[in-house]
């Protein structure tokens, strides 16, 4: 299906909210499953990928009831999951498929994990590496894609030393996951900042590990007690809107309660140091959790180099600051995110082809872009490459052109924003 985006419709103005957080809304599923009595979430997302976490776990015996707008989940202990009888489908989800796997490999049972097309070529050497190392029964195909194959190892899992050889969130929290069932400690050395909500959560819901610099210490033993969790807005959909509101000349946009996580503002970091307009007001914290509402202005950009010690903290973001890059003045560099290669879809050949067909100066490299800022884009024919965050961000771009751009296979943002269209046309009427 294609959508027809008309740009240049006038500032966007006016208050938002966008919709739950997806890498704590995953979490909250799978830690309160395993927690012992209810965990109660408020302001979960609703999309494609989180569905897909939710359903694995209803698999495998865990009641999870949606009851006016909160999730109620009854944990069912560190030992309390059962067989599915059916292989799990993790959709396009690959925090899905690499979490649940992490708890997978510490069950006495035997499964079998597919995804669609885009996750089955996606790399899982990357969790089936440290995992066996704890002693998991984990087999992939051609060792390093799914379907994964996890069987009872006979044995209980050892904790493990590890470097994590890439930045990834998934794979530290998969390890984390397994550690829950592992006896002796686990510490894994990060290198470069991820995502720390797994951590985060799992102290919440009364499990000891401590971090120190780039270093996590799991304790042993633990177990996980039930709580009240509320998810805060998305700093990687909120990305989409504070992007196009810096662009879009008069415009003046509020997004509230987004979360603020120093390991995801990346973002605002990066927008701010080209020239961004941007404050962030009414700051607070829940159930461990920073948040804060976001006031964007229309604000001139200019072009700067983004190194590898940041991309940690911006990495689905990427393709939205291109859009950025191609509107500012001067040259933007982006180094180190060769991960975005490895995403649903290889992000820096989508993003580059597709912002060149809008007359961007944008050149693809190993690990990265360099994209000389120009005075506007022109509308064009885009495809999404069935990758939600293509697809958002050529829709930013899209909105910023001068007349009538198309986007080929827009449906794909329901895995992460399925109100994403809604929100960018109220905002542009
Ligand atoms: C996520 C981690 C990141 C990110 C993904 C969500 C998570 O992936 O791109 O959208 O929830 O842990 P990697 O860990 O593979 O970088």
């Amino acid at each position: 299906m294609v959508l027809i985006i008309k740009g240049k419709r006038g500032s966007l103005k006016g208050e938002i909210e966008v919709p739950g957080d997806k890498s704590i809304s995953h979490r909250s599923i799978m830690i309160g499953a395993l927690a012992e009595g209810m965990t109660t979430v408020s302001g979960i997302l609703t999309s494609e990928d989180v569905k897909r976490t939710i359903e694995a776990f209803e698999q495998m015996g865990v009641n999870i009831k949606i009851e006016r707008g909160k999730v109620n989940i009854e944990g069912v202990g560190l030992k309390g999951l059962r067989k599915p009888n059916s292989i799990i489908d993790c959709g396009n989800s690959g925090t899905t498929m690499r979490l649940l796997s992490g708890i997978l490999v510490g069950q006495n049972f035997h499964t079998t994990l597919v995804g669609d097309s885009s996750l089955n070529n996606r790399p899982m050497d990357r969790i089936i590496k440290p995992l066996r190392k704890m002693g998991a029964n984990i087999q992939g195909r051609e060792d390093r894609f799914a379907p994964l194959e996890i069987k009872a190892s006979g044995k209980k899992l050892k904790g493990i030393k590890y470097r994590l050889p890439m930045a990834s969130a998934q794979v530290k929290s998969a390890i984390l996951l397994a550690s829950l069932y592992a006896e002796g400690q686990t510490c894994i050395d990060e290198g470069r900042t991820t995502r720390d909500h797994t951590e985060r959560m799992l102290n919440y819901f009364g499990y000891s590990l401590c971090s120190n610099r780039e270093k996590i210490y799991m304790d042993i033993n633990g177990h996980l007690v039930g709580r009240d969790i509320y998810i805060p807005g998305d700093i990687s959909s909120a990305a989409y809107f504070m992007v196009a509101a810096t662009l879009i000349k008069d415009s003046n946009i509020l997004i509230k309660n987004v979360g603020i996580n120093p390991t995801r503002t990346g973002i605002i970091k990066v927008l701010k140091k080209m020239g961004a307009n941007i404050k962030l007001i009414n700051k607070r914290k829940i159930n461990n959790e920073p948040i804060a509402d976001i006031h964007v202005r229309y604000s001139r950009l200019k072009g700067i180099t983004i190194d590898e010690d940041i991309i940690g903290t911006l990495i689905d973001e990427i393709p939205t600051i291109a859009v950025a890059a191609s509107l500012a003045e001067g040259e933007t560099t982006i180094k180190g995110a060769e991960e975005l290669k490895y995403k649903e879809s290889n992000r820096i050949r989508a993003i580059s082809s597709e912002l060149k067909k809008m007359g961007a100066n944008i050149r693809e490299q190993f690990d990265g872009m360099t994209i000389a800022g120009t005075k506007a884009l022109k509308p064009a024919y885009l495809n999404s490459y069935n990758d939600h965050r293509i697809a958002m961000a050529l829709s930013i771009a899209a909105t910023t052109a001068e007349g009538e751009s198309k986007i080929n296979g827009h449906n794909c943002v329901k895995v992460s924003f399925p109100k994403f269209y809604d929100i960018l046309f109220q905002l542009s009427s």
